[in-house]
C-alpha cells in the first residue's frame, strides 16, 4: 500500500479516538520514511472519502500530533529573508496578543466600576486593535500564498485553513463590536460578552496558527522548491508591511 494511503488509515484511527502517542510508536517505521508531501496526499484521500470540513480540521491536528514538532524544523531551515519567516513572525505576535486578551479578560471580570476610562477597558481596546490585524494577515494568505499553493499538493489543506479565516474574521468582528459598544451594555452584560468571545476566539486562533506552523508551511516548503515563486510572493507581500505591529506604544 502506498505510504500516503497508510498515513490516511492511521489518521482515521486517530480520528476515531485512538491515542496518537501509541500510534506514533506503532507506526514509527512508516513515519520515519514519510515526506511532508505524503501528508497532503493523505489529506486528499480523506477529502475524497467524504470527510466533512469539521472532521478535516480535527485531522490536521492529528497530523501534527503524530508527526511531532515540524515548526522547530521549519524555523531552523528558513533563511532570514524568506517570506514565510515573516508569516511565522506575525503568528508569534498574534500568540502574544491572544495571551494578552486572556489576561485582560480576567482583569475585566474582576474590575469594579468599569468605565471607558478604566485601565482594564483601555487595555482591552488596545489589544482588540492589534487582533483586528489578523484580517490583513489572513487576507494575505488567501490572496497571495494559498492561490500559489493550490498548484501544488497542498490545496486541500489550504481549503480547510481558508474556511477557518472566515470564522476568525467573524469572531474578531464580534469582539470589536462588543468593545466599541461598551456604552450600550450593562457592565455585567459586557463582562459576560467579553468572557464568551475570549473563550471562543483564543483556542480557535491558537489552533489555526498551530496548523499553519506545523502542517501548512512545512508541507508548502517541501513541495514548492522553486525559489522564484517564493520571491514573487515576497515582493507582493512587502508592499503590505507587517500585520499587527503598532509603532505607537501601549498607553
Ligand atoms: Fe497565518
Ligand atoms: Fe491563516
Amino acid at each position: 500500500m502506498e505510504k500516503a494511503r497508510k498515513l490516511a488509515d492511521i489518521l482515521e484511527r486517530v480520528r476515531s479516538g485512538e491515542d496518537p502517542t501509541k500510534i506514533r510508536q506503532e507506526a514509527r517505521q512508516l513515519l520515519s520514511t514519510l515526506r511532508l508531501s505524503d501528508i497532503s496526499r493523505a489529506h486528499k484521500y480523506l477529502v475524497g472519502s467524504g470527510v466533512s470540513f469539521d472532521q478535516l480540521r480535527t485531522l490536521v491536528y492529528a497530523f501534527a500530533s503524530i508527526l511531532g514538532d515540524q515548526f522547530a524544523l521549519l524555523r531552523a531551515n528558513l533563511s532570514p529573508d524568506h517570506p514565510v519567516r515573516k508569516v511565522l513572525a506575525e503568528h508569534e505576535m498574534f500568540e502574544c496578543f491572544l495571551a494578552d486578551l486572556e489576561e485582560v479578560n480576567l482583569m475585566i471580570q474582576e474590575a469594579t466600576g468599569l468605565t471607558e476610562l478604566s485601565s482594564e477597558y483601555r487595555r482591552l481596546e488596545h489589544i482588540t486593535g492589534h487582533l483586528q490585524a489578523i484580517d490583513i494577515h489572513n487576507q494575505r494568505e488567501d490572496d497571495l500564498i494559498f492561490p500559489v499553493l493550490a498548484n501544488y499538493p497542498c490545496k486541500s489543506i489550504c481549503t480547510v485553513l481558508e474556511k477557518a479565516h472566515w470564522r476568525i474574521k467573524n469572531m474578531v468582528g464580534n469582539l470589536t463590536m462588543a468593545v466599541n459598544n461598551f456604552k450600550n451594555f450593562e457592565p455585567v452584560q459586557f463582562k459576560i460578552q467579553i468572557n464568551a468571545i475570549t473563550a471562543a476566539i483564543v483556542p480557535i486562533m491558537r489552533e489555526h496558527i498551530f496548523q499553519e506552523d506545523n502542517i501548512l508551511y512545512p508541507v508548502a516548503l517541501d513541495v514548492l522548491k522553486d525559489e522564484r515563486v517564493w520571491w514573487r510572493i515576497k515582493q507582493l507581500g512587502e508592499e503590505m508591511g507587517y500585520c499587527g505591529f503598532d509603532p505607537q506604544p501601549c498607553q
